[in-house]
């Protein structure tokens, strides 16, 4: 899939689906979202949520001076709903703001899936400050044990699909390795497994739309949402590994223009 009909995807699937990922991860027995802006705590300066979605993170961050930016009207309606914001409308590769503006940025289940990376990352290095810190968290399909397989090859032989084709797939398990090479210090790379409770129809329904497949057509959806009703039973659990990666923007160096 080329970059523009992955847009075109992102956008439909986003404007069919706003909160999606964020009512995904809270089947989890205790909130990413909260082990994400642990780092971000007490920053002193603007907080930019890079593709904030239905904006989650401003709730674990009530005293920073909290800014959302993502492309997608229908999710920054649903953030909107939910009395979270200040939100702006852009693409995370132009975005708004002013060179070396931002002390943090917060990049929630996002950099895999955002385009064309390298001038996002270029933008991040461009509106962070120098000592400014960048928390994102990824999925991690590294060293899954037997039983994170297992749940897995349930629910992807359900969709019938082998793989996510996500256009960044480096910016998962790989993120630390792409960071340093944008210009950032690694400063901390976590992995942590969470437990998602897929113990209903309606959170198998919810697993079989969140996944982000671009081929998925509505008939197999359909299709995966009973084969996966029908195993959701009460007690049933997926684990799910994230990637928690804190890099800092060393500082003495001069903030970057976008190319
Ligand atoms: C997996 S969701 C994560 C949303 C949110 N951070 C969360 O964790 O709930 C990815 C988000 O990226 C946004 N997005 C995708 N490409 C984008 C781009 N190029 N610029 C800005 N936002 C983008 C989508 O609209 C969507 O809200």
């Amino acid at each position: 899939m080329d970059e523009p009909d992955w847009r075109r995807f992102i956008a439909a699937y986003h404007d069919t689906h706003p909160g999606i990922t964020e009512q995904f991860l809270a089947r989890a027995a205790t909130s990413p979202y909260t082990w994400l802006a642990e780092p971000l705590r007490g920053v002193d300066g603007t907080v930019l949520d890079l593709a904030c979605g239905s904006a989650p993170t401003r709730e674990e961050l009530p005293d920073a001076d909290w800014i959302g930016v993502d492309l997608s009207a229908a999710e920054l309606a649903e953030a909107a709903r939910r009395g979270r914001g200040p939100l702006v409308r852009a693409t995370a590769d132009a975005l708004p703001l002013a060179s070396a503006s931002v002390a943090g940025v917060c990049a929630a289940m996002c950099l895999p899936v955002v385009t064309p990376l390298p001038r996002v990352l270029g933008e991040l290095r461009r509106v962070l400050r120098p000592g400014g810190t960048l928390a994102a968290l990824v999925p991690s399909r590294s060293g899954l044990s037997p039983s994170e397989l297992l749940g897995w090859a349930r629910v992807m032989a359900a969709l019938r699909a082998v793989r996510q084709p996500w256009p960044n797939p480096g910016a998962r398990d790989g993120l630390p390795d792409l960071l340093r090479t944008a210009g950032f210090r690694v400063r901390s790379d976590e992995r942590r497994v969470f437990t998602l409770a897929i113990d209903s129809a309606g959170a198998a329904a919810l697993l079989a739309d969140a996944l982000y497949l671009p081929r998925l057509t509505r008939h197999r959806a359909e299709a995966a949402q009973r084969s996966l009703a029908r195993w959701a039973v009460p007690g049933r659990r997926l684990e799910l590994p994230l990637r928690r990666v804190v890099a800092d923007l060393p500082t003495g160096q001069p903030s970057q223009e976008p190319k």
